[in-house]
């Protein structure tokens, strides 16, 4: 017998009613998220925070808090927000001699609820250019401006657009261990920047789920011009987390903008 998954939400793709940051995405992604990744993103953010004497860290996005607790064991304080508690959730609350951890917002980022607080904050592994509209990509910008304190700095870890473009797969099927089926279908358009990335796993029992994401690619140009208006400068730039130089054959871009002391 067939069924399909529930009913198409209305919430945005990116809150976990929608079914994709929670537990699944975890999964898909661990292959990118194992402490040795992790530890070699955290040793990068740490060296480019030591430009600004950094205290004070927002992890803008956290997740399952991965670069939270890896910055906190290099001596920063932190602290991890993230939309959806199903990401914060594994994150025991109490602190503990043994054990590195941090403090843990559930809040979204375009509202963000802490004034001039920060030395440093990273948006890191595409947690950027969630929305559906620039506007509120600018509002986070925006946000991210009046939560630094003077010559402090943002660390944003984006998806490198070129890249991309050049490595595009429109269609992917996979079997799974499970004996299930999942098919990846991807578009871009070139007008709004959106890349969009669905999935269909249909499993043994023949069970078909669907989720799908929706990000915002920006060029270098667009993002240092926006970073620009809300007064951040990038200072440095990468493809990424060795200090390579971004170019089309890289990933990631990494800027590192600070606000004017
Ligand atoms: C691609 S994941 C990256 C997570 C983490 N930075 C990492 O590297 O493992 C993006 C994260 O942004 C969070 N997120 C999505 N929309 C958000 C919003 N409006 N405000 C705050 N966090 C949000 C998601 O729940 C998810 O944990």
């Amino acid at each position: 017998m067939t069924s399909t998954s529930p009913a198409v939400t209305s919430a945005p793709w990116y809150s976990e009613a929608a079914g994709f940051f929670g537990p699944r995405f975890l999964a898909e992604y661990a292959s990118f998220m194992t402490s040795e990744i992790t530890d070699r993103q955290v040793r990068c953010v740490t060296k480019l925070l030591g430009r600004v004497s950094a205290r004070d860290i927002l992890d803008l996005g956290c997740g399952n808090g991965r670069h939270a607790r890896g910055l906190s064991g290099e001596g920063f304080h932190v602290i991890g927000l993230d939309l959806n508690r199903s990401m914060l959730e594994p994150h025991p609350p109490e602190r503990g001699p043994d054990r590195l951890t941090a403090d843990w917002v559930q809040a979204d980022m375009r509202r963000l609820p802490f004034g001039q607080s920060f030395d440093g904050i990273v948006s890191l592994f595409t947690s950027f250019g969630l929305f559906e509209n620039d506007d509120d990509d600018h509002l986070v910008i925006q946000q991210v401006s009046g939560s630094l304190r003077a010559g402090g700095m943002f660390i944003l870890d984006v998806m490198n657009r070129d890249f991309v473009l050049e490595h595009f797969q429109e269609e992917e099927t996979f079997s799974g261990d499970d004996a299930s089926v999942c098919t990846h279908r991807r578009s871009f358009d070139p007008v709004t920047g959106h890349f969009t990335h669905g999935r269909t796993r249909v499993s043994a029992q023949g069970k078909t789920e669907r989720w799908t994401s929706v990000v915002r690619l920006y060029t270098f140009d667009e993002l240092r011009d926006r970073l620009s208006e809300s007064g951040l400068t990038i200072m440095e730039s990468y493809g990424g987390y060795e200090f390579q130089p971004i170019s089309p054959t890289e990933p990631r871009m990494i800027l590192a903008a600070e606000t004017q002391s």
